[in-house]
C-alpha cells in the first residue's frame, strides 16, 4: 500500500463517529457500541474500506468493525463515510498484532482481503495467517473461529492453508480462480477491484475451527 501523508487526517479521523479512539475501553463488550447482541465480524488490514462498507450496508444484522494500522489509510474510509449513516459499522485505528488486547471472546468472523504477503521467509511471522496471529485470534473468537481469506498471492494462499490446517482448522470452502466460481454475495475490496481490472487470479478460502 503506498502511503501519502494527508493532511488533518489524524484529527479526521479522531473526529469521526464511526472511529472508536477509546477501544480499550470495550474489551469483551464491544456489543454495548451497537447497543444490540447481533454478531461482530472483524476485517483486519481494511485499507481505505470498500469491502467493510459494503458489507455493513448489505448486512444489517451483523455488526462490522475495521482495523486498520495507518491514519493515512483509515482517513480515506473515514471520507467516503461522512454521508453515510451506517450504524452496524465501527473502525478501529490499530496494529493486529495487538487484536487480543483489544478484543475478547466476542467475535464470530475474520475477514482478511489482500493482506501484506511478506514474501521473505525472515518476515513470515508477520503473516496474518501466521501462527503468531492465528494464536491472538483464538483468544478474540466467542464460539467458533471463523475466518475468510481472498488474495491474489498464491504463494501467501499456499502458506495460509498449511498454517490453518496445522492450527486445527477445516476448510468450509475454497476457491483457486474465484471470478470463475461462484461470486455470490462478494464484495469487492479496493485491491481486489485493481487485481481483477488487470485479469489477476483471486484466491478465496473460508476456514473454521
Ligand atoms: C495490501 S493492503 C489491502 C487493503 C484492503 N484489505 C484491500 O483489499 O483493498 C493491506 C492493508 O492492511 C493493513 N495492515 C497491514 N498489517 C496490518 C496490521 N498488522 N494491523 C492492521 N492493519 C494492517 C495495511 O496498512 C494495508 O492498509
Amino acid at each position: 500500500m503506498r502511503l501519502r501523508n494527508v493532511r488533518g487526517a489524524n484529527e479526521i479521523i479522531e473526529k469521526s463517529k464511526y472511529v472508536i479512539n477509546n477501544y480499550f475501553d470495550y474489551k469483551g463488550n464491544f456489543s454495548s457500541l451497537f447497543d444490540n447482541g447481533n454478531p461482530i465480524h472483524i476485517e483486519v488490514g481494511m485499507g481505505k474500506g470498500d469491502f467493510i462498507i459494503g458489507m455493513a450496508l448489505s448486512n444489517p444484522n451483523i455488526n462490522f468493525i475495521g482495523i486498520e494500522k495507518f491514519d493515512s489509510v483509515l482517513v480515506r474510509a473515514v471520507q467516503k463515510l461522512e454521508d453515510m449513516d451506517i450504524p452496524n459499522l465501527r473502525l478501529i485505528r490499530m496494529d493486529a498484532l495487538n487484536i487480543d488486547s483489544v478484543f475478547s471472546k466476542e467475535v464470530s468472523c475474520l475477514y482478511l482481503n489482500f493482506s501484506d504477503p511478506w514474501p521473505k521467509e525472515r518476515h513470515s511471522k508477520r503473516r496474518l495467517t501466521s501462527d503468531v496471529f492465528l494464536a491472538k485470534y483464538d483468544l478474540i473468537f466467542k464460539d467458533m473461529c471463523l475466518v475468510v481469506m481472498k488474495t491474489d498471492n498464491r504463494k501467501l494462499f499456499e502458506y495460509s492453508i498449511m498454517s490453518f490446517n496445522n492450527y486445527g482448522y477445516t476448510i468450509d470452502d475454497i476457491s483457486l480462480d474465484l471470478y470463475h466460481d461462484d461470486l455470490t454475495g462478494n464484495v469487492q475490496t479496493e485491491y481486489e477491484k485493481k487485481f481483477v481490472a488487470n485479469g489477476d487470479i483471486i484466491y478465496r478460502i473460508s476456514v473454521h475451527k
